[in-house]
């Protein structure tokens, strides 16, 4: 049996080991190499990717995925979007997640792998009907927890729900990194007998079971796992690429990958890293086993937001009652998957639980929201008492949220006028309003500094 792999060092690792500070001039050198390594695809975009592109490195993320796709001709390229969310946590319009969409299609993307984080799939639905009508690969996700409802029966279901929905292929997204090697055999085991299309897995190493995880994935008929080149592996990012080729090839599986290109794109890592472990912005702590998660059942990005929080109220001693309290939340909430911002809003609302020495006396504004229905569907019943509470007379939202919203492309575009260069700038601007307008600026100043250093050229 073949295993696919995909490679993650430009987008998921590099945003889980250094914060997605990897500027296109970095890896610009080792694209063509990562073409014809072999790899089912190359993910590269998504989110933090974007955002990180305007916020922090002056790049347009639009222009990066067009200079990709310059040197990526072959090797398909893969990006991660949240539907109705696009790139961040709020609900678009209809109308901007399909430009959205489109213009990605347009610029070079080929694998969209598109997720609600609640597993409502009223949320991705539009997404995958664009990603299709553009001719492009749908892959549908699923965003994995443990609790009462997430049974392997739901599991099996939603995989089924999503094939009817036209995706391509499934992808089990583990973002926490929480999924243990008999989870995932029982997982991908009941999703292959529930659907037909290929399904994935994704994983990360933070607590030391990815491979294993992965491992008995594979042997469950996992058609594909996430991997990431071994300089960029480990710790809160994937497990390695090499390490998963060589240890599956022994066990009698196969792939595409050639082993010689993978020693050349590991070499040319080696650098960069090296250069991002002088600076700080990679952290050896990161890159270490992490078993936290395992003790406290709560994802290691979580943990350390509750921590943090705690710290800055001097209240770090309730560490214990927070941490109790979360799957009590959690279980209010109708069980939830904690993945951002879902987990940041339980971990915030179990701390204020304790600290305030009675339950619910604060609601935070987007627990409220979450009540009101606007993050979509809770996998399972949500209390009663605590809806009544937040909502009232109100109603709760039970349509899809999206369909409240009046288009916005359009006005977004009068809105940012000129300073857009393009639609794709348009999107830009929706997705991060202020970072867009702050990389306009910066490009506006850059080429009026290049106009003037011509022109004093010429007088010369
Ligand atoms: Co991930």
């Amino acid at each position: 049996m073949k295993v696919n792999f995909t490679e993650t060092v430009l987008r998921d690792a590099n945003q889980s080991l250094i914060a997605t500070r990897l500027p296109f001039s970095d890896f610009e050198g080792i694209l063509e190499t990562l073409d014809n390594a072999g790899y089912y695809s190359l993910e590269c975009w998504g989110g933090a990717t974007f955002d990180s592109c305007l916020r922090y490195l002056n790049e347009d993320p639009w222009e990066r995925l067009r200079k990709i796709k310059a040197k990526v001709k072959k090797t398909p390229l893969q990006m991660l979007i949240r539907g109705q969310n696009i790139l961040g946590y709020k609900h678009y319009p209809d109308d901007v997640v399909r430009m959205f969409i489109r213009k990605s299609a347009e610029n070079g993307m080929d694998i969209f792998r598109i997720f609600d984080a609640l597993n409502d799939f009223r949320n991705i639905q539009v997404a995958v009907d664009e990603t299709l009508k553009c001719g492009k690969h749908a892959q549908g996700c699923i965003c994995y927890t443990t609790s009462p409802v997430h049974t392997l029966d739901k599991y099996a279901l939603m995989g089924k729900e999503l094939e009817d929905m036209g995706v391509k292929s499934i992808c089990v997204k583990d973002m926490a990194g929480i999924m243990g090697p008999t989870e995932a055999y029982d997982l991908i085991k009941a999703l292959k007998s529930s659907v037909t299309i290929p399904v994935f897995l994704h994983t990360h190493a933070t607590t030391g079971l990815g491979p294993m995880t992965y491992m008995k994935a594979v042997e469950a008929g996992c058609d594909g796992i996430d991997t990431a080149i071994s300089n960029f592996s480990g710790g809160t990012a994937q497990p390695a690429t090499e390490t998963m080729k060589y240890a599956l090839e022994q066990l009698g599986y196969t792939n595409t990958l050639d082993s010689a290109k993978l020693k050349e794109i590991n070499d040319f890592f080696a650098p960069v890293k090296k250069e991002f472990l002088d600076s700080g912005a990679l952290d050896p702590y990161v890159l270490g086993t992490n078993t936290d998660a395992l003790v406290y059942q709560v994802p290691g990005g979580m943990l350390s937001n509750l921590v943090a929080q705690l710290k800055a109220q001097n209240a770090f001693d309730k560490l214990d009652a927070v941490l109790s309290e979360v799957p009590n939340v959690r279980k209010d909430l109708g069980y939830p998957p904690l993945v951002t911002p879902i987990s940041q809003m339980v971990g915030v609302q179990a701390t204020a639980n304790v600290l305030a020495g009675e339950r619910y006396k604060n609601i935070s504004k987007e627990v409220k929201a979450y009540l009101r229905g606007e993050y979509g569907m809770a996998p399972g019943e949500v209390d009663s008492d605590l809806v009544k509470k937040v909502v009232g007379d109100d109603s709760v939202i039970t349509c899809r949220f999206a369909d409240t919203l009046e288009p916005a492309f359009e006005k977004a575009k009068a809105e940012i006028g000129a300073r857009a260069r393009s639609d794709e700038d348009v999107l830009s601007y929706i997705a991060f309003p202020t970072y867009a307008e702050k990389y306009f600026d910066y490009r506006d100043e850059k080429e009026s500094n290049t106009v003037h250093y011509t022109i004093v050229k010429k007088e010369d």
